[in-house]
């Protein structure tokens, strides 16, 4: 990592205005930029996006504060126009869910899904996960280099959370396509008739899903979430379709990358990788310490300020944009000591990383990615002991980051 080079010399207008247009060199690598932000303005007003003022939080103290505070909300609803912005001709069915939700609508949904996505659940998953992890794996080749992502860590998550929706079989395939090209249309302005049709197929399918879990009652995760009152209130079907989509969503490519980059540090950190080999009892701290020094997402979600809100000597005006850094906070030496090492040996403040964010949006799949993240780690540590980075000299810089707004991640991880 480039940190001390970059840092010397780094203003703090640059890096307001690397922050700002996600240049290429910021978006490489982040920290040095985030260090400067730490020290001169840890609450900083960026160039407006989509004509609305934007502030970006990057010390630990008031993220965490930020990511707490009621004052500063998620609900779409609220900043409509902003969201035709982001999301234009989306399919808002789909995005109605409760990471876009405040109280009371946000504990309502957040209630009924967190009863449904009981640890049972989550349990019931690890010979599914692991004969998966190693059905993947099988097909590895051993004697030239692959492509981790794509072999690996790209399908595993999302097969995961299909199984926990009981998508099975064709179904699952056509899911799996159509949920593809949303994910390569969404964030590009040429695939927008891609996109509708994909969300508006999957939302068919999905409130056809559900008609057939009522009507076919069992004890899994989808019969216990249809069936979840809130005050004597399921949710409708909509809010069904919606939640379904958030969990596909929010829990697919967030794994996908948090395992490539965990894959990744360990590899280029061997005395890391060797203390874990040989002391398996750490990968539990492991999983955490991989999570605070690289996180997958790298801002959290959209949120605004519901009114005038103070933090950290400055004043976000309401309707202002509040965009916090969880992988700046993570890095904030005010909390976790020699921050730019990576230690799994960590004990202290294991689980105070914002990897998974914090307060009421506080990840609702932290137990499944936690338990994935063993499962893939576990696997790959006990088959392929010896594997290593298989690089490619000339292009080391492209491959390392993926084109992914708001995400930290490796597009491809060549690995022998
Ligand atoms: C929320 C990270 C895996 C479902 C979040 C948030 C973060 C996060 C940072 C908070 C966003 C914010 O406050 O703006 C991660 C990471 C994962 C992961 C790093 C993998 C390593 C999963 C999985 C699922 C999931 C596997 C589902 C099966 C959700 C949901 C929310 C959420 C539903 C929204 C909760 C709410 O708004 O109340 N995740 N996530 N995540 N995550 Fe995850």
């Amino acid at each position: 990592e480039p940190t001390a080079a970059v840092n010397d010399g780094l203003g703090l207008d640059e890096a307001v205005k690397a922050a700002t247009l996600s240049t290429p060199e910021y978006r490489q690598c982040p920290h040095p930029y985030y260090k400067v932000l730490r020290e001169q303005a840890p609450v900083v007003r960026l160039t407006p996006r989509h004509g609305v003022d934007t502030y970006l939080i990057t010390r630990y103290e008031e993220a965490h504060a930020a990511l707490a505070d009621p004052r500063i909300g998620k609900d779409m609803h609220e900043g409509i126009d902003l969201y035709h912005a982001l999301f234009g001709d989306a399919c808002e069915t789909l995005d109605d869910n409760l990471l876009f939700a405040d109280p009371p609508r946000h504990t309502r949904l957040r209630h009924i899904a967190k009863t449904a996505f009981t640890p049972r659940h989550v349990k019931d998953l690890r010979p599914h996960i692991e004969e998966l992890a190693n059905e993947l794996l099988d097909r590895c080749p051993t004697d030239e280099p692959v492509d981790l992502m794509k072999a690996f860590a790209l399908p595993l998550p999302v097969m995961v959370i299909c199984e926990l929706l009981g998508i099975v079989g064709v179904e699952r395939t056509e899911v799996l396509k159509w949920f593809s090209v949303v994910t390569r249309s969404r964030f590009s302005k040429d695939m927008k008739d891609d996109l509708v049709e994909a969300e508006h197929w999957l939302r068919d399918y999905f409130t056809e899903h559900i008609r057939c879990t009522r009507a076919n009652p069992t004890d899994d995760f989808l019969t216990v979430l249809v069936q979840t009152r809130h005050e004597e209130e399921a949710l409708t079907d909509d809010e069904l379709v919606s939640m379904i989509w958030v969990l596909l969503f929010a829990g697919h490519k967030t794994t996908t990358l948090q395992i490539g980059n965990s894959v990744f540090n360990l590899l280029t950190h061997p005395e890391q990788l060797r203390a874990l080999q040989e002391d398996r009892e750490l990968m539990p701290q492991a999983i955490e310490e991989l999570l605070r020094y690289e996180g997958s997402v790298e801002t959290s979600t959209f949120r605004y300020a519901l009114e005038d809100v103070e933090i950290g000597g400055t004043v976000i005006p309401q309707g202002a944009i509040v965009q916090i850094a969880l992988t700046g906070a993570n890095r904030d030496p005010e909390k976790f000591p020699a921050p730019d090492t990576l230690d799994i040996t960590r004990e202290h403040l294991q689980r105070e990383h914002l990897g998974f964010g914090f307060g009421p949006h506080f990840c609702l799949g932290a137990p499944l990615a936690r338990l994935e993240l063993e499962i893939c780690l576990t696997a790959l540590l006990d088959r392929f002991p010896d594997m290593v980075l298989a690089l490619p000299d000339s292009d080391a810089g492209d491959w390392l980051k993926g084109p992914f707004p708001a995400f930290r991640g490796l597009e491809k991880l060549p690995v022998a």
